[in-house]
């Protein structure tokens, strides 16, 4: 099978409207889309690391970029009035827990006021006929249960970033509710989901307070990285993972509409939800060059200590299934930075590595 008739082919030649392309996992998405022959129109700001991966990879050239703030909603409007997409997703927010307390105002303006701005925008733009929020596996209230969380769980989240995406989460919910209700579906003809992914990883993520970044700057100075909280267990999973999930989910509701207007889990295979710890020392060992770890013993802010997800009804509902171990995940972050580090094409590397996922 060529690429271009992954999922059903639906891609082709389909406007999609996606904030936050300057990102992380904007970019990795943006060079997905490309190769399914979609045009990506992107929204968001300039990428705030260097380096990033949308530079390094040369994204810009895949996508009709725009950048914008989120929180400017008439300059919001007008460009994706003017896009006229088929379909948004939307990913541009401030990701970052540690962050979130030193600015949970401006993380609430862009999670929140954001999502109700991109919302908003959707209702005013007649040629939408899927919109996808990407929020949070941390939207849920967390409990420090050992088994997942599933989407019918109560929304909480201690932190400001957890919270507001659960607030983001709630404002979905309402948004369909009140304007695109799958009752009425045939009168308005939009399909209003979210998805909740976990703890996100790959090559070209370099933002600050993550662990995989944090490993690649400390060894990348031939130092032994520091990690803060070596008992937290996450659902890890590569970046392709929740991409594949949110493209599936995108066919079905481009597909068949309202049956599939809810909010879905994409998280990693339980035996794939590993402890800090064991992730760092399966990456010092991919590395080899003498590369270590120590323990931060400074006391640090909360975060939770067991967080998973349930995703039976994306395997059940979408046939969606996890691919890559987080063995097979950490050595392809292991030749990402190998390959940069010698120079080489990242987009071509990316490219390869897509195939790899859905191919082999
Ligand atoms: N990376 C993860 O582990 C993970 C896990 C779960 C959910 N998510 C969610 O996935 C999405 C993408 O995360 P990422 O890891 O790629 O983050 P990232 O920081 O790499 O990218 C964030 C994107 O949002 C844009 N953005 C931020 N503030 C903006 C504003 N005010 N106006 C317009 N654009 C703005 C940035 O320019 C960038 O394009 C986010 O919604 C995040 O909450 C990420």
């Amino acid at each position: 099978m060529e690429i271009i008739n992954l999922f059903g082919g639906i891609y082709q030649g389909k406007k999609i409207f996606l904030t936050g392309h300057t990102g992380f996992k904007g970019s990795w998405l943006s060079i997905l889309l490309h190769e399914l022959g979609a045009k990506v129109y992107g929204y968001a700001l300039v990428p705030n690391t260097t380096p990033s991966l949308y530079n390094i990879a040369g994204v810009d050239g895949l996508v009709k970029s725009t950048i914008g703030d989120i929180r400017n909603y008439d300059f919001l409007l007008n460009t994706m009035h003017d896009v006229q997409p088929d379909i948004v997703i939307h990913m541009a927010a401030q990701p970052l827990v540690r962050e979130s307390y030193k600015t949970p105002r401006e993380t609430y303006e862009t999670n929140v006021m954001g999502t109700v701005n991109l919302f908003e925008a959707v209702r005013h733009t007649k040629s939408v006929k899927v919109l996808l929020n990407v929020t949070s596996d941390k939207c849920y209230e967390n409990k420090e249960w050992v088994w997942g969380y599933r989407e019918n769980e109560t929304m909480g989240g201690y932190d400001p970033y957890s919270n507001s995406k659960s607030c983001s989460e709630l404002v979905t919910a309402s948004f369909r509710s009140s304007f695109f209700n799958p009752s009425y579906y045939s009168k308005h003809g939009v399909a209003v989901a979210s998805a909740r992914a976990g703890n996100v990883i790959g090559g070209g993520d370099y933002a600050e307070d993550r662990l995989i970044p944090d490993f690649i700057r400390a060894i990348s100075k031939g130092e032994s990285v520091k990690i803060r909280n070596p008992k937290a267990i996450r659902p890890w999973q590569h970046v392709l993972e929740p991409i594949a999930g949110y493209l599936t989910l995108c066919e079905k509701l481009l597909k068949e509409g309202a049956s599939f207007s809810e909010g879905w889990n994409f998280g990693s295979d339980d035996s794939d939800a590993k402890d800090v710890e064991w992730i760092i020392k399966k990456l010092c060992t991919l590395w080899g060059e003498g590369a270590t770890y120590e323990i931060d013993p400074t006391p640090q802010l909360h975060e939770a200590t067991y967080l998973k997800l349930d995703c039976s009804k994306a395997k059940t509902r979408l046939q969606w299934y996890p691919k890559w171990s987080v063995e097979k995940t950490l050595e392809t972050i292991v030749k990402f930075n190998q390959s940069y580090k010698r120079k080489e094409t990242l987009e071509k590397v990316c490219r390869d590595q897509i195939n790899d996922f859905f191919f082999k």
